[in-house]
């Protein structure tokens, strides 16, 4: 008699050859009993990654960031692999493992590497025109950054050279930024506005954000920050520029981001600093942002203590960013808070600063701590995102696994996307790096290469050798 028992794996219950055969003699089997316990049927997939050195998963936790001491959990798999279709993650696991599970349309054997889920950037102001090499000169002889922006240089030079430029022209001045960031890479970058400060050049650069993310690999998520500085013509007369921002652009960003199809409102950023908005100007801005449906971020802490980070807590906010002179009351609401803290080590460091994010307390008070470059012209010009992990490492003293958490699934959410990019969690988007070290402490160890080999977004190769692939 011959009796056949079929159970079928790893099926979504679409028909599939079943191929190869697993058969398993089981104890009761005797030469006319015959049963076949299991037909395991491979499944497809596009891509797998397999026998990293290391593949850092980056699991969240409860669903969400790496909270405080908590933050600097790697998911390390050794001989580690990553099986992708449709563009997200299906599994992860043991490499001898998932080859027995899945067949792959491309496979990249990734031995004596590491993999990472892609860098996520929180915070860049990556659309600008002209140059501010000048400006560096002058901080390096002496004037500091407030200095320069009072005496009608600094922010106001970019808006001035920046104001005039097309769509075109603002998406041609960016690409090239994007792809090398892509290169070192940031698969998700978020980009703010705000070298316009006035209604219609604040929405091309909403135009330009989105046009380029519609024809990049990357994936930009836009933010509008007309509240960047005081534009020259509204000198003296700050608060009118805060009605101008409240009656008109924020109504017409909404209205324009319709007009895009954009899934959701862009975020709305404030630059909270002594010389910028004060604290109730802060204020103003970001309720009305909120009551239109915008979701918030604020600079704040940069180089005076305004109050912004509690009156971030305070307003729900995503994140607040920079936090360089935040004091304990403050940092305390933050670690009590959802709202992500958000550190820019490249800030100081490009401005030859010696104080940095007061990271440890910041932990220590259970805050949700996440990275980002801030690439901007003027205090932070740098495009690599492992560079921060290797400025992370030494001045805010986290560990490379904390730095790495910090620039991946925290930052995802600190853009609200932590239940998408970030982590390579079954589920999360197919979007990761081969990195080219045999430990992934050599990322924040190493600094001043390049160590990202390959890029791939959406299960995807983008970028390899620091070159991003023609689409
Ligand atoms: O985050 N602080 C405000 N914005 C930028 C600097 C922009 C500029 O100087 O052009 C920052 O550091
Ligand atoms: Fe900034």
């Amino acid at each position: 008699m011959l009796i056949l028992a079929f159970s079928v794996y790893n099926s979504d219950l679409r028909w599939r050859v079943p191929e190869p055969v697993v058969r398993r003699r089981l104890d009761y089997e005797t030469d006319d009993y015959v049963c076949w316990s299991s037909v395991r049927v491979m499944e497809t997939v596009d891509l797998l990654v397999h026998s990293a050195a290391q593949l850092c998963t980056i699991p969240p936790q409860a669903g969400g960031p790496q909270r405080g001491m908590a933050l600097g959990e790697p998911g390390l798999i050794a001989d580690g692999a990553v099986a992708i279709a449709a563009g997200r993650v299906v599994a992860v696991g043991a490499s001898r493992e998932l080859a027995s599970e899945y067949r792959a349309s491309r496979e990249i054997d990734a031995r004596g590497k590491v993999v990472i889920p892609g860098f996520v950037d929180p915070h860049t102001h990556l659309v600008w025109m002209g140059d501010r090499a000048a400006e560096f000169e002058q901080r390096i002889a002496g004037a500091t950054y407030i200095e320069i922006m009072a005496a009608g240089g600094g922010i106001m030079s970019t808006v001035r050279a920046t104001r005039e430029a097309t769509v075109a022209e603002l998406v041609a001045a960016m690409r090239p930024r994007l792809d090398r960031m892509l290169a070192h890479g940031a698969t998700t970058v978020e980009v703010k506005t705000g070298y316009g400060l006035e209604t219609e050049a604040e929405l091309r650069q909403l135009e330009a954000i989105v046009a380029l993310d519609r024809s990049h690999p990357a994936t930009l998520v836009p933010t509008f920050l007309g509240a960047h500085a005081v534009p020259v013509g509204y000198k003296g007369r700050a608060d009118a520029y805060v009605d101008l921002l409240v009656h008109e652009m924020l109504p017409a960003v909404v209205e324009k981001s319709r007009a895009l199809g954009l899934e959701r409102l862009p975020f709305c950023d404030v630059f909270c600093e002594s010389g910028a908005f004060d604290l109730a100007q802060s204020r103003r801005i970001l309720e009305a942002a909120r009551a239109l449906g915008f979701p918030l971020k604020i600079h704040v802490d940069e180089f005076t203590a305004l109050g912004g980070a509690r009156l971030a807590v305070e307003l729900g906010a995503t994140s607040a960013d920079h936090l360089v002179t935040t004091p304990p009351e403050d940092i305390a609401a933050l670690g009590a808070s959802d709202t992500v803290a958000v550190s820019l080590p490249c800030t100081p460091f490009g401005l030859g600063h010696c104080e940095y994010t007061p990271a440890r307390a910041l932990l220590e008070a259970g805050a949700a701590l996440a990275l980002a470059t801030d690439c901007n012209p003027g205090t932070a010009w740098n495009e690599s995102m492992p560079f921060v992990l290797a400025l992370a490492c030494r001045y805010l003293r986290l560990t490379p696994a904390q730095a790495l958490v910090a620039a991946t699934l925290n930052a995802a959410c600190a853009l609200g996307l932590g239940d998408r990019v970030g982590s390579l969690a079954p589920g999360y988007a197919g979007d990761l790096l081969i990195v080219d070290v045999p430990d992934y402490r050599h990322l924040g160890y190493r600094f001043g290469a390049n160590p990202v080999a390959i890029v791939v977004k959406g299960g995807k190769v983008v970028a390899a050798n620091g070159q991003v692939m023609d689409a």
